[in-house]
């Protein structure tokens, strides 16, 4: 039975609150982490597959044109080598995770460096990969495409535009202000996992097991692309080695896995190389953004101005949404915001961790800061006194706020000093020493969920979606969730995930993915409790379960009688979305040591104080929110793509050239979770979290490099050149 639970208002009775097992808001280690570190967790290439052939994708070597031709017979003479394909559903791109359909194009036309043009299958993964390099591809080359954002003529996003009040006059009457342009670099996801599917059809059903984030989605998508009905469709991703964004949508090893097994009759399986990963999966748009700050003498914002420019290619629907938390961020009643994007032939661009706020938010906050200098008003107190009571553009309260307690927690818990700031005033041989700090902020996101409960004759509890877990800690946050509600030993409750088999899940993307299927396990759990209530005619509300047990009386298999109860919980956000601005917030602070000889920044300590309305579990929050600052880190400092400027291939494709931060460039790392309930996120009260962490945490940084050495940079990262450029004398 289907029990339906559409939020429409507010939940103040935080029913969870009331339960009595008391497991969730506990730390408790990931129910698979066991699994994962001994190995036994099967990621999507490594079940065992009978017969299964080799996939290696062959990619374009030009960035605009079309194939004219490839010498498939030279290369099917190769030893193990099955077939070339260079059927039009490979070159299916990497979607964005909104469409209804995967984007797809005419196979000779080649859009960007490195987009998948063909599949060699072999006998082995060795002569598929020989094969595929030694595939002669002739194209025409068409020149002039604007590689670059710059050569591009922009289109404004018109659903982010706000032009309120008059920014330029109060830019001119303000007491201070505060006109600057910030540039960030594109950015990988770089997850540990490559993308990687293998595909069995039985010449009726397609079985793919593959790395996703949203398997309801991607099912639709690989329907579309190949042309069958979604029955048709199995898709699995039990076990999903970090996406970020990059498997929102099919990725082409998805597709080119299909196609081969449905014209092979055999079981084909493809992975992409980490090279394949950078060249052709998602990238995160660079961007160019203007801040304009206008202030009383109190520092409060009489305007606000932040235009941003970031890039796609032609015909993508995604633009990174550099201002979605500007818009209500902080007060200033004349505001002019705008998005742009360039079209750009560079790859796919789409949502990598935190889309928008993780670019937004350290450009906003380092113009804060210096803001804050400009007014001689401590930072941290700048930012309480430009705290709106409601949203700025749209007058709508907030669902809840907690950036002044996570401004002032996270300020005790770092020992801030809030007495005056001037760079350079602390020394550690060649290391200028400094801090800095920047408010976070992410939208919080809610989305449709199914899941089914069952609560077995034996006292035990089976929890079944569609759902993933990329790393996040869904697999146990669910089975506290089922344990709180049904007073079972979170032990005693399986989660199973990944499978369509099951019922549909929100995925994993967008933070949206605990507060989603939380609140479907908590919807079906709520309907076990009536029922389990009816039949000992107390009130749902009154009853306590735990251990096992109605309190002072049976327990949970004497009730059941010898059978399972079963429910599947199906939760849609209601109108409630549209009555509140809901975001998770929080505060950063950084102490960095910046070597005066050679502009090199390395990060001391960082905190992040955090609101996010539940914490369901505090080990793998802080564990999301330690995440989250790294990105930060990396952001501030180390991560960029760099394109060439001649062919636009991109440079450096694999994990050494492209650095994200490793166990050397993170310092031990604070984080303190904000008590929070927001009655209006979720019926369970909890907010997203999993992007909040690094969203500004790299203007914590950028900040402290100028409160250390006096280098204002204005280019993410800050690389070694770029602030000994900056470095004053
Ligand atoms: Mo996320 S970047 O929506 O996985």
């Amino acid at each position: 039975m289907t029990v339906h639970f559409k939020q429409d208002k507010p939940d103040t009775s935080n029913r969870l609150d009331g339960m009595k097992q008391g497991v969730v808001g506990q730390p408790m280690p990931r129910v698979e982490g066991l699994a994962k570190v001994t190995g036994t967790a099967p990621y999507a290439a490594e079940y065992p597959v009978e017969g299964c052939a080799e996939g290696v994708l062959v990619t374009a070597t030009i960035t605009r044109g079309e194939v004219v031709s490839m010498d498939k017979d030279a290369v099917l003479a190769m030893p193990g080598v099955i077939a070339v394909l260079d059927d039009a559903k490979l070159t299916t791109r990497a979607a964005q995770g909104t469409a209804d359909e995967a984007p797809q194009q005419d196979p000779a036309t080649v859009c960007y460096w490195g987009q998948p043009i063909a599949l060699v299958v072999a006998e082995t993964f060795e002569q598929a990969r020989d094969a595929a390099k030694h595939l002669k591809v002739e194209y025409r080359e068409e020149a002039g495409a604007p590689l670059d954002p710059a050569d591009a003529e922009p289109e404004e996003q018109d659903e982010d535009t706000v032009h309120q009040g008059d920014l330029a006059h109060a830019m001119a009457e303000a007491a201070h202000s505060v006109d600057v342009t910030y540039t960030t670099k594109g950015h990988a996801s770089a997850a540990m996992e490559p993308h990687a599917s293998i595909a069995e059809w039985d010449g009726t059903k397609l079985t793919v097991h593959a790395s996703l984030q949203m398997l309801n989605y991607n099912i639709s998508e690989l329907a579309d692309a190949l042309d069958l009905e979604e029955d048709q469709i199995r898709l699995v991703s039990r076990f999903v080695g970090g996406g970020f964004g990059s498997k929102l949508g099919i990725s082409e090893d998805v597709v080119a896995a299909s196609v081969a097994a449905m014209e092979l009759g055999r079981p084909v399986r493809v992975v992409l190389s980490r090279q394949q990963v950078f060249q052709c999966i998602m990238r995160r748009s660079e961007t160019k953004q203007r801040l304009r700050l206008a202030a009383d003498a109190d520092g409060k914002l009489t305007g606000f101005g932040h235009h941003a420019l970031v890039s796609n290619l032609p015909g993508e629907e995604f633009a990174e949404p550099v201002l979605q938390s500007s818009h209500f961020m902080y007060g200033g009643e004349n505001r002019e915001l705008m998005l742009e994007v360039a079209r750009i032939h560079r790859m796919t661009a789409g949502s990598v961790r935190a889309p928008g706020e993780a670019v937004g938010m350290p450009a906003l906050e380092a113009a804060m800061d210096i803001l804050a200098e400009k007014a001689g008003i401590d930072p941290v107190e700048l930012r309480l006194r430009n705290i709106p009571d409601k949203n700025p553009e749209e007058d709508l309260p907030f669902s809840s706020h907690k950036l002044a307690e996570c401004l002032r927690q996270g300020a005790e818990a770092f020992g801030w000093d809030s007495g005056p700031r001037k760079p350079r005033q602390s020394r550690d041989g060649e290391w200028w020493v400094g801090t800095g700090m920047a408010s976070a902020a992410r939208v919080h996101n809610v989305e449709e969920a199914k899941a089914r409960v069952t609560l077995k004759a034996d006292g035990t509890a089976l929890v079944e979606t569609d759902m993933t877990d990329i790393g996040t800690g869904t697999y146990t946050i669910l089975a506290q969730i089922a344990g709180e509600m049904m007073g079972l030993d979170p032990a005693d409750v399986l989660v199973e995930l990944g499978d369509t088999r099951h019922p549909r899940g929100p995925g994993s993307g967008g933070s949206w993915g605990a507060a989603s299927i939380g609140s479907a396990v908590y919807v079906a759990c709520t309907a076990i409790r009536e029922e389990i209530a009816g039949r000992l005619d107390m009130a749902e509300k009154d009853m306590e379960l735990r251990d096992g047990a109605v309190a002072g009386g049976k327990s949970l298999v004497e009730v059941l009688e010898g059978k399972d109860i079963a429910k599947e919980g199906h939760y849609e956000p209601g109108d409630i979305t549209d009555d509140f601005t809901a975001s998770g917030f929080g505060a950063f602070f950084a102490e960095v040591r910046v070597n005066r000889w050679t502009g090199e920044t390395r990060v001391n300590r960082m905190l992040g104080a955090f609101g996010f309305g539940r914490v369901l579990n505090p080990t793998t929050a802080r564990s999301q929110c330690i995440g989250g600052i790294t990105w930060s880190i990396g952001l501030a400092l180390t991560e960029m793509l760099e394109f060439d400027p001649v062919d636009g291939h991109l440079v450096n494709c694999d994990l050494a050239e492209y650095h994200v931060p490793v166990h050397r460039d993170v310092p031990d790392l604070d984080v303190v979770l904000v008590e929070e309930r927001d009655p209006a996120a979720s019926p369970i009260q909890a907010k997203g979290i999993g992007e909040l962490g690094m969203c500004g945490g790299a203007a914590a940084i950028a900040n402290a490099i100028y409160n250390a050495c006096g280098a204002r940079v204005f280019d993410y990262p800050m690389s070694p050149d770029r602030v000994l450029a900056a470095m004053p004398e």
